[in-house]
């Protein structure tokens, strides 16, 4: 037996991680789609924002529905749901014949991508033995990165065909009819079985992922069992101790967004042509985004590879350093130099991407999937990804508005120092959770509130774990 359970933990979470490929693929897809759709539907500026915003919207809604669904369904229904929600909504957006159509299509594309985003992750962190926990979620963000490398493939193979965005955003069925039918086979989250009193069932599903004795698995069973309560109502999360974590999780989705990686990862390819690196082309174009895409997703391995070795705490706080160091520098060259400073700027920006896919990128879905006790986890997970997601869409809406009224250097002068604020955050906050079980975690916030009550004197001040 040794081994073959551990394969299928590995099958269980690789497939589960295919939600971020979806993630992925329409953060991807859509620029290579836009230039059709502006030609198609005739659309002015505001409607193409409204296009692209349509997703985020549908997201932001998703992520608040998707927390009740995970909590009463269970995790695996919601993402067989989600995904059968995406293979819809792309379609649908891929057979589209009139504008409100199209909206409808990419708003149920933005529901399914906004639940899934951390679904998936609570999945994989919840059947997820801890020494391998931090990098087994990681896949999920792996899988967003290599979305977003195949969406430029498929731009670029797309890119001459006409009609050619109808067969971008229909290839997004083929991953979300994998992950819909995939997960029919795989178990229910353990924690989610026992929460719900079958133990029985809980105890048979740690048989097949653990490489362990009957006596080990019967432990795990019983100490996840020991700090099961009852479902308890979102509010339960502004309790002390627990406030803290609501407040982990909500400021390290807002840092993730406001320091501004979905401006580099479309500005990019825009820059690149302007200074013509590879070439002055839309197809050039693309083939640059297509290259930094492929260099956060290789920088993404590594985070997988050091995760669980150095910890969640030193990836975020090398991470955010990376970037602010970056985007500071691209902000000089910029002002001083302009395009002219050619490759230097893109330099920076391939380093910012380094960065955050070393830290913030894949760390703020992991620490999300580890901090809320199982009684409040999906309604806290779903609370930080509403505003990952609205920071998603705040960041979209502004940042053009920047670059005309501010400039360029001044907006990335901006992001760089929202990232030294955000590793204050981490650094004062952000608690350490490298091999410890979830169950452990838990039972570090209940002491940690019971030590507030104890000592009023203390409270509101904060130790970080290290
Ligand atoms: C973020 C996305 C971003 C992606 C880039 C994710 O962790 O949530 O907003 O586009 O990383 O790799």
């Amino acid at each position: 037996m040794e081994g073959r359970n551990r394969g299928i933990l590995l099958v269980a979470a690789g497939l589960a991680a295919v939600s971020g490929l979806l993630f992925g693929h329409d953060t991807g897809v859509i620029s290579g789609a836009l230039l059709f759709l502006t030609k198609q539907f005739h659309l002015s500026n505001g409607l193409q924002e409204l296009v692209t915003g349509m997703v985020l919207i549908g997201a932001v809604a998703g992520a608040v529905v998707a927390g009740q669904l995970a909590d009463r369904l269970g995790r695996r229904k919601s993402i067989i749901i989600l995904a059968t929600l995406f293979l819809i909504g792309s379609g649908g957006s891929a057979a589209a014949q009139t504008l409100p159509w199209l909206l409808a299509g990419r708003f149920i594309v933005g529901f399914a991508i906004g639940g899934a985003s951390f679904v998936g992750p609570l999945y994989i962190a919840e059947i997820s033995p801890r020494e391998i926990r931090g990098a087994l979620v990681l896949l999920n963000q792996l899988a967003i990165t290599a979305g977003i490398f195949f969406a430029y493939l498929i731009d670029y193979a797309f890119a001459s065909t006409a009609q050619g965005w109808r067969w971008m955003f229909a290839v997004g069925i083929v991953p979300a009819a994998v992950l819909a039918i995939g997960m029919f086979f795989l178990p229910d989250s353990p924690r989610w079985l026992i929460k719900h009193g079958d133990r029985e069932a809980a105890a048979g599903v740690l048989r097949r992922l653990r490489d362990e004795d009957e006596n080990e698995v019967n432990n795990e069973v019983q100490r996840i069992q020991d700090r099961v309560r009852k479902q308890a109502h979102w509010h339960e999360l502004l309790k002390p101790g627990l406030r803290l974590a609501l407040l982990v999780g909500i400021g390290l989705a807002i840092a993730q967004q406001v320091t501004g990686i979905n401006t580099i990862i479309y500005y990019a390819p825009t820059f690149f042509k302007q200074i013509g690196v590879p070439g002055k082309t839309q197809t050039a174009a693309i083939l640059a985004g297509a290259i930094v895409a492929a260099v956060n997703l290789l920088a993404t391995i590594v985070a997988i590879w050091l995760v669980d070795r150095v910890g969640r705490r030193a990836l975020l706080k090398v991470g955010l350093a990376g970037m602010a160091a970056s985007l500071g520098l691209l902000s000089g060259l910029l002002f001083f130099f302009g395009p002219a400073a050619g490759w230097w700027v893109i330099a920076c920006m391939m380093a910012y991407v380094t960065a955050f896919a070393i830290g913030l990128g894949p760390v703020f879905w992991l620490l999300i999937s580890e901090i809320y006790p199982l009684r409040v986890r999906g309604s806290g997970m779903s609370i930080a990804t509403v505003f990952n997601w609205g920071g998603n869409l705040l960041v979209a809406l502004t940042f053009l508005t920047l670059f005309q009224s501010i400039g360029r250097p001044a907006t990335f002068l901006i992001y760089a120092g929202l990232s030294v604020v955000a590793w204050i955050f981490i650094q004062l906050l952000v608690p350490e959770t490298k091999g410890r079980s979830l169950e452990e975690i838990e039972r570090d916030w209940a002491e940690r509130a019971s030590a507030d009550k104890d000592r009023p004197e203390q409270r509101g001040q904060l130790r970080s774990a290290s």
